[in-house]
């Protein structure tokens, strides 16, 4: 399966927007909505309850777009999203994009009662089913557990139909911040002799 790498904020906007009509499924018999109203929604949930880290909420924001580059792969949807938003977003975006699977594995052991979507509850047997308590322990030792528990939160919340999350574009501002801030981290200045 060919690995995409998104190279720029307009490529990873463009892809936002494609997101609208294109659903979790191909056939459209998973989630109730749309691939871009569930971004929308999941980064809203995040803003409203994380207002200043924005790579929490960008990571909401483009969690599930491995759907979109990938159709049918639920499996792999995660990881296919992280590699394609690394290069752009930075390493932290990428790894709460990636734990969205695990951290749903992870809840569905320490919090069984909890409540999912039918079509998630489907999907987690094929994505491995509730985590051993072996592997619910190491989960919870990664650094970014809390913050990819807290998006797969908003994740399972922001399945709402007809709930209006605003607009795409105006994510454009928070992904330029993000990404302008993992270049200038990345940034070596040369030195002269
Ligand atoms: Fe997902
Ligand atoms: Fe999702």
């Amino acid at each position: 399966m060919t690995r995409v790498e998104l190279r720029s904020v307009d490529e990873l906007m463009d892809l936002l927007h494609a997101c609208r009509g294109a659903w979790d499924t191909p056939d459209r018999s998973g989630d109730p909505v749309d691939l871009h109203d569930h971004a929308l929604q999941t980064a809203a949930l995040l803003r409203r309850g994380h207002p200043s880290d924005k790579e929490l909420q960008l990571a909401g924001l483009v969690h599930d777009i491995g759907h979109l580059l990938h159709p049918g792969d639920d499996a792999g949807h995660a990881d296919t999203a992280a590699a394609a938003v690394r290069g752009l977003l930075g390493e932290r975006v990428a790894r709460l994009v990636q734990l969205h699977v695990p951290a749903k594995r992870y809840l569905a052991t320490s919090d069984p009662a909890r409540g999912l979507s039918p079509q998630s509850a489907l999907t987690l047997e094929t994505q491995g089913g509730p985590m051993t308590p072996e592997e619910a322990a190491a989960f919870a030792h990664d650094p970014l557990a809390d913050d990819a528990v807290t998006l797969r939160q908003a994740d399972d919340a922001g399945k709402v139909v007809g709930l209006d999350a605003g607009v795409m574009e105006d994510w454009r501002p928070v992904v330029e911040l993000v990404a302008q801030g993992y270049r200038s981290s990345n940034f070596t200045p040369s030195l002269r002799s």
